[in-house]
């Protein structure tokens, strides 16, 4: 079996697709991309123009004029990619609180989700490709050859963000970021668009069960 051309792995917030996307594009040698940093760059973009977040057709309007652009990393500071907004590098920007907070209703937006879906495709569908999301293996690319769905409690990914933001010498409340945890999955998967959930076809892994090296090595074994 050839391995798969285009790869998905979708699944909430800090389930460790990042992680498992990176290691994997590069064994394999493919592009990596999480699609969460093009969210996060309109949030970003939005609150930085002093946006209303609940202003539809303005926040809109910027996620269809906003020029974002995702490069392999220029700098080694821990960056998986350089984030650039209208050429603006916004990388760790999209990281901050302020954005983590309003990145779940931006992202629940249609004109929001068309305008970034139809990029991302574009690029996905050039294959040799490692593509992390929500909605990659249900929408961006339903014909992805390999669809993986990590998952774990809420309580598992929280602890995982708030030792990540302790890491970046950040300062954090576990019971906050576990709240933040639960308010992006309830909207994220109760959204009119594109919520989040597997696909049909995908392979769901619980992350909390197998640790990180078990996950890759389950799924490079599935590629393999
Ligand atoms: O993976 P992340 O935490 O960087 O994602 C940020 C937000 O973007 C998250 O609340 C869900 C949203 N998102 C999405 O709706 N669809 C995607 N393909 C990727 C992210």
């Amino acid at each position: 079996m050839p391995i798969p051309n285009i790869i998905a792995i979708d699944g909430p917030a800090a389930s460790g697709k990042s992680t498992l996307g990176r290691r994997l594009a590069d064994s394999l040698g493919y592009l990596f991309f999480d699609t969460g940093v093009m969210y996060r760059a309109v949030t970003w973009g939005a609150l930085q123009r002093g946006l209303e977040i609940n202003d539809e057709a303005a926040v809109t309007n910027l996620a269809e004029t906003a020029r974002i652009d995702i490069r392999p990393p220029t700098r080694e500071d821990g960056r998986a990619c350089d984030v650039l907004l209208d050429g603006v590098d916004i990388t760790w920007e999209t990281r901050r609180s302020d954005v983590e907070a309003n990145v779940s209703p931006v992202s629940a937006y249609r004109g929001v989700r068309q305008a970034l879906a139809a990029q991302q495709r574009r690029i996905g569908l050039r294959g040799r490709v490692i593509m992390v999301g929500r909605d990659i293996g249900t929408v961006v690319l339903p014909e992805a050859d390999l669809k993986i769905y990590l998952d774990a409690s809420a309580e598992e990914r929280a602890r995982r963000r708030y030792q990540e933001i302790l890491q970046r010498g950040g300062q954090a409340d576990y019971g906050q970021v576990l709240d933040g945890v639960r308010k992006r999955d309830e909207i994220d998967s109760t959204r009119a668009v594109s919520p989040l959930r597997p696909a049909g076809d995908a392979v769901i892994l619980d992350s909390e069960k197998l640790n990180a090296d078990e996950v890759f090595t389950k799924v490079e074994a599935l590629c393999r």
